[in-house]
């Protein structure tokens, strides 16, 4: 199968992550596959901030469980070592939304072609832009008047055998 598809067809939004840290050049490379997706109008207004000291992801995985009120139990960041955050302006972007969603799929088919596991959440969106969330938003770099869109968590997959979550293929209607 063509590698490109192969990915597609092989990423899954991945559950749980062994401790070990991607290394920089992954990183890198995973940023440079987010910048690389399109924008509307190619304004390419929107931020990554890549967050990976343990101490803000432990606040960020606690604070997005109690802004849901989730049980203790739950990680909404699964204990994944890197966290990458897209962000966009609130003002004069109205398609900043997808402009945001792409690159972290993007970011996520790279992940994959890596041998990385990752998944593709909004629950820390939820933490970073309510009051509670205030002083990480600053803390972390977020841009003055950017307000947080969809994240990536990447790792090394503690579960890689796990297949790909089935799909229903009955969505599409043909008209020629
Ligand atoms: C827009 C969007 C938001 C999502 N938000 C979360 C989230 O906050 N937390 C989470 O655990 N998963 C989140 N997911 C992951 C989905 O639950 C997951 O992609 C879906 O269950 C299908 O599984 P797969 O990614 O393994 O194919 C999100 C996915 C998308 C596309």
């Amino acid at each position: 199968m063509n590698q490109a598809i192969e990915t597609i067809m092989k990423r899954k939004g991945t559950l749980s992550y062994t401790n070990q840290q991607i290394n920089d050049s992954d990183r890198d490379t995973i940023i440079s596959c987010g910048i690389a997706g399109p924008t509307a109008r190619n304004l390419q207004n929107r931020h990554f901030t890549v967050v990976q000291k343990q101490e803000l992801l432990q606040q960020i995985n606690d604070g997005v469980r109690t802004v849901m009120s989730a049980p203790s139990e739950y990680n909404p960041l699964y204990g994944a070592p890197t966290l990458i955050i897209t962000s966009a302006p609130v003002e004069n972007a109205p398609f900043a939304d997808q402009d945001c969603a792409i690159a972290v799929e993007n970011m996520s088919l790279a992940a994959t072609a890596l041998g990385l596991g990752s998944r593709y959440i909004v629950s820390p969106t939820r933490f970073i832009e309510s009051e509670a969330g205030k002083i990480l938003k600053q803390t972390i770099g977020i841009p003055e008047g950017y307000r947080s869109v969809a994240c990536l968590i990447v790792g090394y997959d503690a579960d890689p055998i796990q297949a790909p979550t089935t799909r229903n293929m009955n969505v599409v209607n043909y008209v020629k």
